[in-house]
């Protein structure tokens, strides 16, 4: 459970930023803090330059979770699971959200920003923030992501 009062790490491209600015809003009016790398309009712009700032906050400890969004979601995605602390769940409905915590200790959500209702964005983002890591026979597996073969 990530509870009201927590700092939250959020950046897009231009493709996500209308649903940034939404989602910023609901998680501020909700009593979150939200920290914004960008971008701040929707001239077009290169996802990494915003995904990389925030992907490694997140990978040093300094923010445990983020939400990241551009057109597809897929860009934000790939750009942010660079980092080997950083598990960014691509995610298109809530149960996709609640499976990405339950199962794989996400620690950002990745939204489609030009495919996916901004309210279903909104209930995504709330049961990314309330779900808790399962644990169990699931912690081994997380921790076998990033223990690449030589
Ligand atoms: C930008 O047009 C678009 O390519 C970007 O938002 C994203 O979908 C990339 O994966």
């Amino acid at each position: 459970m990530t509870k009201a009062g927590t700092t939250l790490a959020m950046a897009s491209d231009h493709g996500g930023f209308a649903m940034k600015e939404f989602l910023k809003q609901k998680l501020e009016a909700a009593g979150y803090k939200v920290v914004d790398f960008g971008t701040g309009s929707d001239k077009s712009v290169d996802y990494p330059d915003f995904i990389h700032p925030l992907a490694r906050d997140i990978n040093s400890g300094k923010y445990d979770r983020g939400i990241i969004i551009c057109g597809s979601g897929n860009g934000a995605q790939m750009t942010a699971n660079k980092y080997p602390h950083v598990r960014a769940a691509l995610c298109w409905n809530p149960e996709l959200a609640a499976l990405a915590r339950q199962h794989n200790d996400a620690n950002i959500l990745s939204l489609p920003g030009r495919f996916v209702p901004f309210e279903e964005a909104w209930e995504m983002t709330r049961v990314f923030l309330k779900t808790t890591f399962e644990g169990g026979r699931h912690l081994l597996r997380v921790q076998k992501i990033s223990q690449l073969l030589k």
